[in-house]
This record gives C-alpha cells, structure tokens and sequence, in this order.
C-alpha cells in the first residue's frame, strides 16, 4: 500500500500524455520568448520594493550581497531546474519532475507546495502594483475611497479593488492565448528593463561614498517579544534575536530571494516550447544571470544615492531620486514599476494554472480542468477559477506576511528538485538530457543546503504557517488524489490492485479526458 504513494509516472508516459489532441497545448515558443518571460516574471516587487525593507530593517548597503547570495542559491536551483526541464519537457514544472522521480506523494505535496509560490506570489504583486497605481494616482490629485484601496478602509472593509481587477483582466488575456500574452509581456518587459537600467545609470550620477558606510552595519538586538518573527535560525541555536550584521545579509537574502522567484515558472512552460531540450535551459539560465547583474547594480546604486536609514520601504528606487531634488525621475520609474509588475502577475498566474492543468490531467484534481479551449488551445478551466480565486485574496490580503510564506513554499519545491535531479540519474540513467546538471551530485547537495539555509533565515512563525498549508494538503491528497489518480486507475486497470466497484477494465487506459470528470 505505502508502494502506491510512491508510484512513479513514466517520463515517457508524460511526454505522451501532453500528445493527446484533447490535451495538448500548442507549441510556439522559442528560447528568446523564454528569456523574456523569465525576466518578466523575476523583476519586480522583489527590486522595487523590498530593496528598501531589507536594506533599512536588516543589511544596510550590504544588501547587495544579500542579492549576491540569493542569486546564487537561485543559480544552483536553476541548474537543477535546467536538467529535470530538458528531461521531462512537459507542463507542470518541479511538480512533473518529482512525479517522474520521487513518486505520486512527494509530486502532490510540490503541486500544493507550487500553489503558495505561484498564486500567493501573484497576490502578493498585484497588491504591490496598486500600490504603484495609487501612488501615481495621488500624484495627480486622483484619490479612491478608502474601503475600495484595501488596506485601511473604512469601518474595517477594505477591498483592493485595483488589485483584484488587474488579476480578472489578466486572467482572460491568459484565456485568450499564449501568443498575445507573449506580445504583450515583451513589449512590457522592454518598459521595465529599460525603466531599470535608468536607475542604475542616472542615479550613478548621484552616488556619495560616504553613505556606504559602514558597509555591514553592526548587529542590533531586536526588541523583546514577538519571537516568532525572528529567524528560526536564531531560535534554534538561542541566538538572541537581532538585526544586521553579517547574519543580518543572510535575513534580508531569505526575504530579497523573493526578486528571484519566477526563473522556475519558465519551466511550466516547456510543453509550449518547440524545442524544450535545447531552450529551456538557455531561457532559465539567461533570465537569472540578467535579473542578478540588474539587483546588485540597482541595489549598490540606491544605497549609495540615499542612507540605508532613510530610504523609504514603499517605492525605494523612485524615493532616493526623490531625496536627490529629482521628482520627474520618481514619477517615471513609479510608472515603470507599475506597468512592470503587471507581466510578473501574467506570469505567475500562468504557471499556476499550467501546474493545475497538469495535476487535473494526472487525475490528482478533478479531471474537469484538464480540457483545453476548443479554439484558444489553452487551460481555460483553471485559469479562470484560480483567476477569480486570487482576486478576492489579493482584494483582501496584505503583502508582508504572504510574501514569506511564498519565500518558503518555493525554496521547498528547490530543495525536492535538487533532490530529484540525484535519483532520476540513477533511476533513468539512459533518459535522453540535453542538459546536464555539472558535478552531480555534488552540485544539488549544495543547492538544497543552500536553500535550507534561506529557509532557516525565515520567520519561525512562517514555518508554523507553512507546516500548516502542508498538513491540509496531505487530507486533500488521502481524501481524493490517491484513489482518483490516472496512475491508480492504469494500476486496476492491469489488476495490480484490486478496483473499486465500476473500475475500468484492462485495455481501457490510456484516453484520459473521456473517463472520469
Ligand atoms: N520575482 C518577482 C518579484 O520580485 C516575483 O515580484
């Protein structure tokens, strides 16, 4: 019975799943439409806004090497993500992996685990980009009441009603199609790199030395209390809990990583891609080096234009300009920021409705939101439930405390593909990659080690939280994933386990989307 948790499907058997003309989702993208999803789902919130929360609470000016040791846990991630991608070329990312290696279970728990990063993530952004629009709507003397701006409304309603209608429109470009979401975030990511590169160039030009020091500034205890909002680190080895400091630079890296989630989305998309062995790599891997190279040269530049101390936890990039007589240039990047952050929610939003999609096509979840458009050739179903699902949480829900439990949630699913990387080399050695993971497995042990570490820096109270999001996870998988699974049915189908009243017959596998919805 416990070998049924483990049941693992054929890396084949997926490739051949995505070939069934019910299910199969059109493949038109190349590695440059790749890359250009990766940085335009990686930049944002996590540049824009937590620079300045990270810098000012935690790092100081070291929050550049905050950025340094995010980007590269990121970068050992990717080289496992890049392998498993070029492997297993189908929709569904870390949770398809895991399903070809670990076994059913450990693949449900990284599909749920999937759900935090991916639509928490793209709550957490579309509250962040009305935060923009509010800002650049107070600038113009345009104010909305305060129970449709959510955080604050009054008689204690509040409902983000920018936020919530920027994941319905989004939604329905999704529904409409791959291509002209495609057009659309190219064109939008353009703004944004380019909104970037002005702050690293102009700002350049007001630099003071003497704000970088110190560099490290030195560690401060936090005030008693509340001790669940210190790391777990801290807790674990009774460290009294502070701030700054050289651990004070892996804190802000457990909460600046956030500006790194994404590169992995390019992974849901390989069953679009038309030549998935070769350009998935290419786009996973040159979407990070960009995004990093872009945090750490915005990131030395801001600390430099304006002190640690000072800078402002709302919109840093556009407030240092702010503080050095140059409001035209904050009213710009604000834009920017706005119109980039649009792309980050397109695409976490599409990841996770390709991560549904896949989990309904294994029969993990009703088999109802595996069906794509007749016409669109896309995930309609579950792009348009989560849709509407993460637009009421991101009317009704503030950024700080989902945006841990998003940093967990993915550090996880980058420690089981680590994971996965060593056991399908030995499991499937003769699987055909055109991309392999140097120095296996030297390289995915220190990718987990690298992504515990950050997951360790986080709040104790996001552990609990996270336990908590896991712990109804496994009710969901007992009380219907395992009897319902594709697997389960092949696996009564060839009599390996006695069937329940009404199973199908041996020969009657294999036609998926006509059984059970
Ligand atoms: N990396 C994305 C951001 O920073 C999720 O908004």
């Amino acid at each position: 019975m416990s070998n049924s948790l483990f049941r693992t499907k054929d890396v084949e058997q997926s490739i051949q799943d995505t070939e069934e003309p019910e299910h199969a989702l059109k493949k038109s993208l190349s590695a440059l439409d790749l890359t250009v999803f990766g940085v335009g789902v990686i930049i944002g919130t996590g540049i824009f806004v937590l620079t300045g929360t990270a810098a000012k609470n935690t790092a100081g000016p070291a929050v550049a090497l905050s950025f340094v040791v995010a980007g590269v846990v990121c970068a050992l991630a990717a080289l496992c993500y890049a392998e498993f991608a070029s492997a297993v070329p189908v929709a569904g990312s870390a949770y398809t992996f895991s399903y070809s290696s670990l076994g059913e279970f450990p693949a449900w728990i990284i599909g749920w685990d999937l759900v935090l990063e991916l639509a928490l993530g793209t709550a957490v952004v579309s509250v962040g980009w009305s935060g923009y629009i509010h800002s650049l709507l107070d600038n113009a003397g345009w104010h909305l009441p305060g129970y449709l701006a959510g955080r604050d409304g009054a008689h204690g309603f509040g409902f983000d009603i920018l936020a919530a209608a920027l994941v319905l429109v989004l939604t329905a470009i999704l529904v409409v199609g791959m291509k002209l979401s495609a057009r659309v975030t190219t064109v939008v990511v353009a703004i944004k790199v380019a909104v970037v590169l002005v702050v690293i160039i102009a700002g350049a030009f007001f630099v003071k030395g003497g704000n970088y020091h110190p560099f490290v500034p030195q560690s401060e205890p936090v005030p008693a209390g509340g001790n669940l909002k210190a790391p777990l680190i801290q807790l674990m080895f009774g460290w009294a809990p502070s701030n700054f400091g050289v651990m004070g630079v892996f804190t802000a890296a457990s909460v600046v990583f956030f500006a790194f989630i994404g590169f992995d989305v390019v992974a849901t998309a390989a069953e679009e891609t038309r030549n998935p062995q070769r350009d998935v790599p290419r786009g996973i891997l040159g979407s990070l080096v960009i995004c990093t190279t872009l945090y750490v040269a915005v990131s030395i530049v801001v600390t430099g234009m304006q002190k640690y101390s000072k800078l402002s936890v709302d919109a840093p990039l556009a407030d240092a300009f702010k503080s050095t007589g140059h409001p035209w240039f904050a009213g710009l990047i604000s834009f920017g920021a706005a119109v980039g952050l649009t792309t980050v929610c397109m695409i976490l939003l599409l990841g996770q409705a390709r991560v549904f999609f896949a989990m309904s096509r294994d029969g993990l979840l009703p088999r109802f939101f595996s069906h794509t458009h007749p016409r669109f050739r896309t995930p309609y179903r579950p792009t348009i439930l989560l849709g509407v699902v993460i637009a009421i949480v991101a009317g009704f829900t503030s950024l700080s405390v989902l945006a841990e439990l998003v940093n967990i949630g993915t550090l996880f699913a980058f420690v089981v593909v680590a994971i996965s990387v060593i056991i399908l080399r030995n499991t499937r050695p003769d699987l055909p990659r055109s991309f392999r993971t140097p120095w296996v497995p030297v390289v995915p042990i220190l990718s987990v080690c690298a992504s515990l570490w950050l997951m360790l820096n986080l709040p104790a109270e996001t552990w609990i939280r996270f336990a908590i999001w896991m712990a109804i996870g496994f009710v969901v998988y007992f009380v219907y994933g395992r009897t319902h699974s594709r697997l389960a049915e092949r696996e009564r189908a060839a009599g390996k386990t006695p069937g329940p009243p009404g199973a199908t017959g041996p020969g009657t596998t294999g036609t998926g989307g006509g059984g059970r919805a």
